[in-house]
């Protein structure tokens, strides 16, 4: 048996602690709206798609970040179905870079313990990137230690659209409803509901993600641009959601009130 002193989460948790992090109260899934690559290339007098290519350094970062941590489950909010609205180069080269990017790093996050899935309109993907996304979604041999889930040509409301027309497809009856009944429609039917929202660049808006699943989400907003965002920017959106109450909608703990 391994003697606790042994013990593979112990030097986790010891890191942690030094970071001024409470490893038992690591949140289990964090969503992130990663924004802010046009403007963090704009200020370098370069073209969009440059920031674009530069963020992929912060998923690196985020996903270590996570897997240090002990977060169990992260969301990345990489491309929604607005984004389909934007110039066909800047839609063409976010595509490029997502298949490159799947190819080149799918070994190394399986290696780490790393399972990779999307949720949204995959079938809206060009063939490339959904033949990439099959191939990965296998996972690790060993134990996985992160779900790393990329949102993709995903908005809430199609999410939403996308759950009732099945339910309907199905014949549910309206007293079958319930918030319960919901959950297992949507496309985060086997995660748990985020605890923690990160948004980057600023920005105080939601942008059509996850409505539902970030009804009580700890919000955290930086206005750190996505391509400059490492660790530690993840580390202390940990540590502002460890000073939140959360509360429910129940009284206050008796303690602060
Ligand atoms: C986020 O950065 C990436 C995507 C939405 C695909 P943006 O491209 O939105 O960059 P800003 O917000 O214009 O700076
Ligand atoms: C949200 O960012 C979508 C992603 C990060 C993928 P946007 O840049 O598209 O959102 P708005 O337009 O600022 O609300
Ligand atoms: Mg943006």
């Amino acid at each position: 048996m391994t003697s606790p002193s042994t013990h593979p989460n112990e030097a986790r948790d010891r890191a942690m602690r030094a970071a001024g992090i409470d490893p038992h109260r690591v949140p289990e899934h964090v969503a992130v709206i990663m924004d802010g690559n046009g403007r963090w290339a704009k200020r370098r007098g370069e073209e969009r798609v440059f920031g674009h290519a530069h963020g992929v350094e912060s998923v690196r970062a985020t996903v270590e970040a996570a897997l240090e941590s002990g977060v169990r489950y992260l969301t990345l909010y990489a491309f929604s179905t607005e984004n389909w609205n934007r110039p066909k180069d800047e839609v063409d080269a976010l595509m490029d870079l997502l298949v490159k990017t799947l190819v080149q790093e799918a070994m190394e996050l399986g290696s780490k313990g790393v399972r990779l899935r999307a949720i949204g309109d995959v079938a809206s993907l060009p063939a490339a990137c959904q033949a990439e996304l099959e191939r990965v979604k296998e996972g690790p041999e060993g134990e996985v230690h992160l779900d790393l889930v990329l949102a993709l040509s995903y908005s809430a409301k199609w999410e939403m659209v996308e759950a009732i027309r099945t339910m309907m497809g199905e014949g549910l009856k309206p007293e079958d409803i319930l918030p319960s009944t919901i959950d297992k429609y949507l496309q985060t039917a086997d995660l748990p509901d985020p605890e923690l929202m990160i948004r980057t660049s600023g920005e105080h808006r939601i942008s059509n993600f996850m409505l539902w699943q970030l009804a009580y989400a700890e919000l955290h907003f930086t206005s750190v641009l996505w391509p400059d965002f490492r660790k530690e920017h993840f580390f202390d959106a940990i540590r502002d959601f460890q000073h939140r109450e959360r509360r429910f909608g129940a009284l206050p703990n008796a303690k602060s009130s």
